[in-house]
């Protein structure tokens, strides 16, 4: 945010304003963005656009928008060394997503594999901001001309799709944007619910002692990891055939830096108890500090009001840069004095 950064690549990333922040969420991405905002440029959103495309409450919108910015700051993000901004205080995003729209084939945006599921969940109330929702998050990526943008496995598909609209602008109009590459992480990148660890962790399953939220209390975050799904099979051992064991590992694993090596041989000849006790022990500890400064942040609201609106100015003046040549390189009429 001062001169030096200037050279520093840039990192683009957003989530949508879910309410509480799960273990996916966690370890997916936020995490990664509180290690990369010591060495890159970071724009990190509140994706609260991208939440309007499923029924919802707007009082509910606000308050959730505001939770998250607590609950990142309290996971460690500093306001200080990135720009946490709030999507639908940026003006511009909506504005390329329109632009870029106009150059993206109906097809790419129907082979979507996130909007044929959450058009199947939502068959009721289908609107076309979830087929567009895609375009807006390349809007969104490319308005920084981030060169990466840090993801959980879920979002690689909307990336490639970013990458080829980029392309398709850059020829149609000459060289605008950077190419942005996803930046996936090696564990955590899809961390699966506990009750059907088929499906990834999500803040709409069903059953809700299948996700771990980072503001959980420890009683909680016990009874649910002890009542994991795992199998008849015993043995700790991660492979294609256990998911439940697997997912327990490789969240043991990526909050605690272990191989999965190192697991398998401390539970050899252990029963599941066992292990799933060590399990909600580590995830016990590692969000023991997050619960707490949760709690002081949300006793100081202005601390969060300051480190958006701070964010969102920065954020915009990005943006200013950008769509000022986008508008001039697709013909839109300057009548600005
Ligand atoms: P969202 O809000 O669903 O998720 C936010 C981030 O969390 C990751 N994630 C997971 N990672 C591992 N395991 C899980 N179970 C899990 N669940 C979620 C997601 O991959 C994501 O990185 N469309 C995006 C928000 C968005 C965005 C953007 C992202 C809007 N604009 C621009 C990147 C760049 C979304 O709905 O993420």
């Amino acid at each position: 945010m001062n001169e030096e950064s200037q050279n520093k690549k840039v990192v683009l990333t957003a989530a949508q304003p879910t309410g509480r922040l799960h273990l996916g969420n966690y370890l997916g991405a936020v995490k990664n963005w509180v290690e990369m905002s010591q060495d890159y440029e970071c724009y990190f959103g509140i994706a609260d656009m991208h939440a309007m495309t499923i029924p919802y409450v707007p009082a509910e919108l606000r308050k959730n928008v505001y939770d998250c910015a607590a609950q990142y700051m309290a996971c460690g993000l500093d306001p200080q060394k990135c720009s946490l901004f709030v999507q639908s205080g940026v003006y511009g995003h909506a504005d390329l997503a329109w632009i870029l729209g106009c150059l993206c084939p109906l097809g790419a945006l129907e082979r979507m594999t996130q909007y044929k599921d959450k058009a199947r969940k939502h068959s009721d109330a289908l609107n076309s901001g979830l087929l567009y929702y895609p375009v807006l998050m390349a809007s969104d990526i490319l308005i920084y001309n981030a060169d990466l943008v840090p993801v959980g496995e879920d979002q690689k598909q909307h990336i490639e799709l970013t990458r080829d609209l980029a392309q398709k602008f850059n020829n149609a109009f000459s060289p605008t944007f950077t190419m942005p590459e996803p930046f996936i992480p090696v564990a955590g990148a899809r961390v699966m619910s506990l009750q059907s660890p088929d499906s990834k962790m999500s803040k709409s399953d069903p059953n809700q002692n299948g996700t771990l939220y980072i503001t959980d209390s420890p009683d909680v975050l016990r009874k649910k990891i002890m009542s994991a799904v795992t199998d008849s099979e015993g043995g700790v051992r991660c492979s294609k055939d256990k998911p439940g064991v697997s997912n327990l590992m490789q969240i043991m694993g990526s909050l605690s830096g272990r191989s999965m090596e190192s697991i398998e041989a401390e539970f050899e000849g252990r029963g599941y108890g066992d292990f799933k006790k060590a399990v909600a022990d580590v995830v016990i500890a590692a969000l023991e500090p997050v619960r707490s400064r949760y709690a002081e942040i949300c006793a100081d609201k202005s601390a969060v009001e300051d480190a958006l609106r701070a964010g969102t100015e920065r954020a915009q003046r990005r943006v200013n840069r950008t769509m000022s040549k986008v508008r001039r390189k697709v013909g839109y009429l300057d009548l600005r004095k």
